[in-house]
């Protein structure tokens, strides 16, 4: 059996005014019906998948047990750690809690802030990935790069793919967020994929890996597990241990060391909704390029997004081209697509106003 690890700690400031930090973007229904969580959680249901394992904070742990019981889906555990440490030391707690229970199982690592658009295509390619996994190999999954993007990390193949996207490729070499000249380089190399950010090993060998490659978080997660308190159905990691634990991402404190990475390039629709940009992309529903969400009129729009939060607000946008409007009772965002990564400098602003 599979864990799925739902990570969901982080705060999206590119999608303001909708994701805040006390209401981020995983808890959205961004696209779709369900939040991104909730789709993610929904994901790794079936047959392959035991109960899902959730790490976040305190501030998020009521929506994430609301969320999870408004899909019927019943988490194994709950961690909440004391205060955001970045990606690596949660998975670190995640593996050394697993191996409590189960030992020899296997662990799917997953942001909940990304859509994936065909589910049971995303689950075939975790089963082929599961295969190497038992061979003692840390599995990534590849998206195909469509830009020069450097807030991801990479995946060097040791051999192109083939015409079947689902199969298992050694990995060379894993570069995390690039300078835009290597990004560059790299994309036009055609032998790398963008990581997107899921990852699929062994509770025993990301152990071994974490001892390996970052031996200084082992102890003071280890504490935190061991020390954390049981609060109605979530384990609060120890704080005090926790407090020791350095800041670091998975991707810098394993994926760029390991040697033992392979990659399942996936074909099958990702996106990290990276910015409105990417959500106006995923979301567009009219040949002139418009999406709209909520109570919204457009009169002669193109290649724009316009949504409205509040059912109560009417949002009506006339002769727009390439706008991006997001209306919430308390704030509303109207910027030029092309500047939708600025959004964090708004965020930044409306900070130092404060
Ligand atoms: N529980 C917990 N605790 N979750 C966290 C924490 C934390 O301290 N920090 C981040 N997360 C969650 C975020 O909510 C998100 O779902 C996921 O972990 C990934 O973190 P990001 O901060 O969004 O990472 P990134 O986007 O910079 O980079 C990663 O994802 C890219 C693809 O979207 C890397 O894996 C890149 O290599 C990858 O290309
Ligand atoms: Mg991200």
């Amino acid at each position: 059996m599979i864990t799925p690890v739902l990570l969901c700690g982080g705060s999206g400031t590119r999608l303001w005014p909708l994701s805040r930090k006390s209401y981020p973007k995983q808890f959205m229904p961004l696209v779709g019906e369900t939040t991104l969580f909730q789709a993610a959680a929904q994901r790794l249901s079936g047959p392959d998948f035991s109960a899902p394992l959730v790490l976040t904070n305190a501030d998020f742990r009521f929506i994430v047990a609301e969320q999870l019981a408004e899909i019927g889906i019943d988490p194994s555990a709950i961690l909440i750690e004391p205060e955001g440490r970045n990606t690596a030391p949660a998975v670190l707690a995640a593996a050394l809690w697993l191996e409590k229970s189960d030992p020899d199982g296997l662990m799917l690592v997953t942001p909940s802030d990304h859509v994936v658009f065909d589910a049971s295509a995303f689950r075939a390619a975790v089963l082929v990935g599961s295969e190497a996994v038992r061979a003692g190999q840390i599995v990534t999954f590849g998206i195909k790069p469509t830009h020069g993007e450097t807030g991801y990390g990479y995946l060097e193949l040791a051999e192109p793919p083939g015409n079947h996207v689902e199969q298992v490729i050694p990995l060379r070499r894993f570069v995390e967020k690039p300078d835009a000249e290597l990004a560059e380089e790299m994309l036009a190399a055609g032998t790398y994929l963008w990581n997107a950010g899921i990852f699929l090993f062994s509770v025993k060998s990301i152990l071994a890996a974490f001892e390996a490659y970052a031996p200084e978080l082992v102890g003071p997660v280890r504490a935190a597990v061991d020390g954390g308190s049981p609060d109605l159905d979530f384990l609060r990691l120890d704080p005090e241990a926790w407090s020791g634990v350095k800041d670091i991402s998975i991707d810098y404190a394993i994926m760029e060391a390991a040697d033992n990475l392979s990659v399942v390039p996936f074909a099958a629709g990702w996106s990290d909704l990276g910015g409105w940009d990417a959500v106006w992309r995923e979301t567009v529903q009219e040949k002139n390029g418009v999406a709209t969400s909520g109570p919204v009129t457009t009169i002669d729009c193109q290649d724009s997004l316009l949504r409205s939060e509040d059912e109560a607000l009417e949002v009506v946008g006339i002769g727009l081209r390439n706008i991006i409007t997001v209306a919430m009772p308390d704030a509303v965002l109207v910027a030029d697509a092309a500047r939708a990564q600025d959004v964090k400098l708004a965020v930044a602003a409306l900070k130092g106003k404060s």
